[in-house]
């Protein structure tokens, strides 16, 4: 859905301890690569706990326009009956991703090497982010790209008639590059092979082979090595989706932050790709205890008691970024409101996500009274400690669902209410996230 709607403003006060059980919703990633395989599998996948967000239904709506048949059967139930690798359609109209990286860049990839061509474009967030990422590997199959100056979108893709495998170095550390390569492979003769040097989430190898590919994961000196073998028939599968840690992030911050807090968040994955907000949080001194440890859809998940605690601020080394990269606004806001420094370095890419987020953080944190100072790749919070954060601003959410959840996070904390611009965005990923909030006892407003 490109066409962002009306903004919704939306405001935060202080109020009572946060109580009770939080079940979020599936994993955002996980939603995404289930729809995209099971279009890429021959016979019908079945799909619960789908993650109904905006990004996801996108998702649904594209591989419809690729030939497969989407279906709702009830509240995050699904089935995808598939056309098979190299099956794809060539579509009808443009495909508008939306709000979605993952879903542009990996849809990208799983057409790129089919003798089809199609049009992308997305919301005014996702047109002005860069492309050339999954393009300039998807070149080396013989595809091609038209696109924006700068590989923005709309981009047309014409897909390569005659594939060839591909080995390739992922210059940054992006599930999204990664797995655009692998689905790409899946239409390739031979062995397609990724090579990562920092290991990022493993969705799409897990979900791969658990769809019957053949692909090997293996530990180098240079990184991680993924040999996937080319043209393998996919068949269609059962996917639970577990609940997404990302969005688990934000009553688990919440509850650490307001006074009095004591909340269960069951069943939270925590694959060690996807878990590291809730290791940083530990270092900081949070009481979280990971309970009933098992495996729930192929992934391990727990079910996390979360308690109100005097955080200290601390150096986040970049070996972390990649397991919690969309976790940095959340906690840049938690580093707002814990005694002393937090350091978070490594953080370059989160300049290229949603919005630049660590601008929005830096100028948002500063409108509420927090100092901070950033470089390209670092951003700096200097902690007011418990209860120490004025607040009584409106932070700018850019178009960035994780923006505009994380200022409501700390307008829970603050002396002030805080407002946000547009709540729109939190839909994308988010969809329950009032609800869930106010359940807990949080007061989130709109207007
Ligand atoms: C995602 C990968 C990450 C993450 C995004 C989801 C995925 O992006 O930020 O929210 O599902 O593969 P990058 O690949 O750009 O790091």
């Amino acid at each position: 859905m490109s066409g962002h709607g009306d903004p919704i403003p939306m405001k935060s006060r202080k109020g009572g301890p946060l109580a009770g059980v939080a079940e979020v919703p599936g994993d955002k990633s996980i939603s995404h690569r289930a729809l995209i395989l099971g279009a890429l599998s021959v016979g019908r996948t079945e799909i619960t706990g789908l993650l109904e967000g905006q990004d996801v239904l996108d998702t649904a709506k594209a591989m419809r326009a690729f030939g497969a048949t989407v279906t709702r059967h009830g509240p995050g139930e699904w089935s995808v009956e598939g056309v098979g690798v190299g099956g794809f359609a060539e579509p009808a109209d443009v495909i508008d991703c939306g709000n979605s990286g993952t879903g542009v860049r990996l849809i990208m990839g799983c057409m790129a090497s089919s003798p089809i061509s199609a049009t992308f474009t997305g919301d005014a967030s996702l047109r002005k982010r860069p492309m050339g990422r999954v393009t300039d590997p998807l070149a080396l199959f013989g595809a091609r790209a038209y696109g924006r100056a700068g590989g923005r979108l709309p981009m047309t893709i014409v897909g390569a008639a005659e594939p060839v495998p591909v080995s390739y170095t992922t210059p940054m550390a992006s599930a999204q590059v990664k797995s655009a390569v692998l689905l790409a492979g899946l239409n390739a003769p031979g062995q397609t092979v990724v090579i990562e040097k920092v290991p990022t989430r493993d969705h799409t190898e897990r979900m791969l082979k658990g769809f019957g590919a053949e692909i090997t994961v293996e530990a180098t000196p240079e990184g991680n090595r993924i040999t996937l073998q080319g043209q393998p028939e996919l068949t269609a599968q059962r996917v639970a989706v577990p609940r997404d840690p990302s969005s688990a992030a934000f009553p688990v911050c919440a509850a650490l932050l307001v006074p009095g807090s004591d909340i269960l968040v069951p069943g939270v994955s925590q694959n060690p790709t996807r878990n590291g907000l809730f290791l940083t949080l530990r270092d900081m001194g949070a009481d979280i205890e990971f309970l009933n440890p098992r495996e729930e859809g192929g992934e391990p998940v727990a079910d996390l008691r979360v308690r109100y605690s005097e955080l200290t601020g601390i150096d986040v080394a970049p070996e972390r970024a990649s397991s919690q990269i969309d976790e940095y606004p959340v906690l840049s806001v938690v580093a707002a409101c814990a005694r002393g420094t937090t350091v978070m370095r490594g953080v370059h890419e989160l300049r290229v996500k949603e919005s630049d987020r660590i601008d929005a953080m830096a100028r948002g944190l500063e409108a509420c009274g927090v100092r901070v100072e950033e470089d390209d790749d670092t951003l700096i919070v200097h902690g007011m400690g418990p209860g120490g954060v004025p607040g009584g601003a409106t932070c700018a959410t850019h178009i960035d669902h994780r923006i505009a959840m994380s200022f409501l996070i700390l307008g829970l904390a603050a002396q002030a209410p805080i407002a946000v611009d547009d709540g729109s965005p939190i839909a994308t990923s988010f969809p329950v996230f009032e609800e869930l909030m106010a359940g807990l006892g949080a007061v989130i407003e709109r207007g």
